[in-house]
């Protein structure tokens, strides 16, 4: 297949991508077709590797029907109601309501997604995406982390579960330190699943330090402890909304470690900006980490859509460029080359933080020929207009074309 006549992550003059058994054979200013080769026209549109969710939880999407509503729409009573559900999931259900968010994903030029999977009470939610993984993995590929949502210290069951999920597959760890009982137990918790990490060669991602509290300080942790085991780059924070509420003296003394570290941090504008907050009055905070320091500290930011139609967040589609729009505005990053460079958090950075291989990833001759065609001469205009997109190349084939 020739892809005629695009912008390859917004460069100023149009390319031709010719893809061959699943790669990309070549890219050059002007190719001519081969005999019976197929010849799609980019129109000038512009050339993206594939979106990246780095979090967000299959078990819970789409959920909100059969849960009942979130009243509040406050994290807490999200808690109340999904804790309830869960006591009741059915692995077929799961799974169908799994694959009905992918196919969501896939219209949105989503190839790559970490979700987070809810181990506390049993281990049906883990088993049912472990096979939805392999059914998918052609199209979609997901790494799975092993959630224990009621944290881990206070109950031998969640620990048990945790590790019957590593044994069972998982990709990552997770955790919840600041939702332990103590601050004490957060510390521990972390120092817990680091060890089981390096134990069993793991990724790490935990949910850390979202919520509100100036105090909560988890994050400093976990760099503090990414480091000195040198796992670096293998570990990212979710959330961080606290930071939002740090002064700027501890932040400065912050992304020290966290540069020392290497650690990813993944923020969840929709969600964030949903839940955080929710106990001021006015000026009410925004709750979103500090997505514009930290890049300009070269730290590494990518981002996840966290929930789709359940008892935490009640809209959402899939669509990465949704997550990040609302991130954008949020963290006053609305600067032409802001807007211009952002799809970078979405696609480079987002295979950074699951430590995809440099090989694998990416619009390059000799790689993978997984990438999508959107509507607009650069980034910029993709976002402005948003008319989503046009085609979604993986493996080679053309898994979505817009009519
Ligand atoms: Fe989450």
């Amino acid at each position: 297949m020739l892809i005629k006549n695009v912008r390859i992550e917004n460069s100023k003059n149009t390319s031709d991508i010719r893809v061959e058994e699943g790669m990309i054979r070549e890219i050059g200013g002007h190719l001519e077709p081969l005999e019976n080769e197929d010849v799609v026209e980019g129109q000038g549109g512009l050339a993206l590797p594939p979106f990246v969710d780095c979090h967000v939880h299959l078990d819970t999407c789409l959920s909100l029907d059969r849960t009942g509503p979130n009243l509040s729409g406050t994290l807490f009573e999200g808690i109340r109601v999904w804790s309830e559900y869960r006591k009741k999931l059915d692995k077929e259900e799961v799974k169908e309501r799994a694959l009905r968010t992918l196919c969501m994903y896939r219209k949105k030029g989503v190839q790559y997604i970490r979700s987070h999977v809810d181990i506390s009470n049993d281990l049906t939610a883990f088993e049912a995406l472990l096979e939805i993984k392999e059914q998918v993995r052609d199209e979609i590929e997901i790494q799975l982390a092993a959630f224990p949502q009621d944290g881990v210290m206070t109950s031998e069951k969640v620990r048990r579960n945790l590790e019957e999920a590593v044994a069972m597959g998982a990709d990552v760890i997770g955790g919840i330190p600041h939702f332990e009982l103590t601050r004490e137990y957060g510390e521990k918790s972390i120092q817990y699943i680091m060890e089981l990490a390096q134990k069993y060669d793991k990724l790490v991602d935990l949910h850390c330090d979202e919520i509100d509290d100036d105090q909560s300080r988890f994050l400093e942790v976990l760099a503090a402890k990414a480091y000195e085991t040198g796992m670096g780059a293998k570990v990212s924070a979710s959330h961080t909304t606290a930071m939002h509420s740090y002064n700027n003296a501890y932040c400065n003394k912050l992304f020290r470690v966290l540069s020392m570290s290497g650690i990813n941090i993944i923020a969840n504008p929709l969600v964030n900006v949903n839940l955080q907050g929710r106990f001021d009055t006015y000026p009410k905070r925004r709750g979103i980490t500090r997505v514009k320091e930290l890049s300009e500290n070269n730290i590494n930011v990518s981002m996840g859509h966290d929930d789709i139609y359940d008892p935490f967040y009640p809209l959402g589609n899939g669509d990465m460029t949704q997550v990040l729009l609302m991130g954008l505005h949020l963290c006053h990053m609305m600067g032409y080359r802001e807007l211009n460079d952002s799809y970078r958090i979405i696609t480079h950075n987002g295979a950074k933080t699951l430590n995809l291989s440099a090989q694998q990833y990416g619009i390059a001759a000799g790689r993978p020929a997984n990438f999508n065609i959107l509507k607009g001469r650069n980034f910029f205009e993709a976002l402005r207009e948003r008319e989503g997109i046009q085609y979604c190349v993986r493996k080679g084939k053309i898994i979505y074309r817009k009519e």
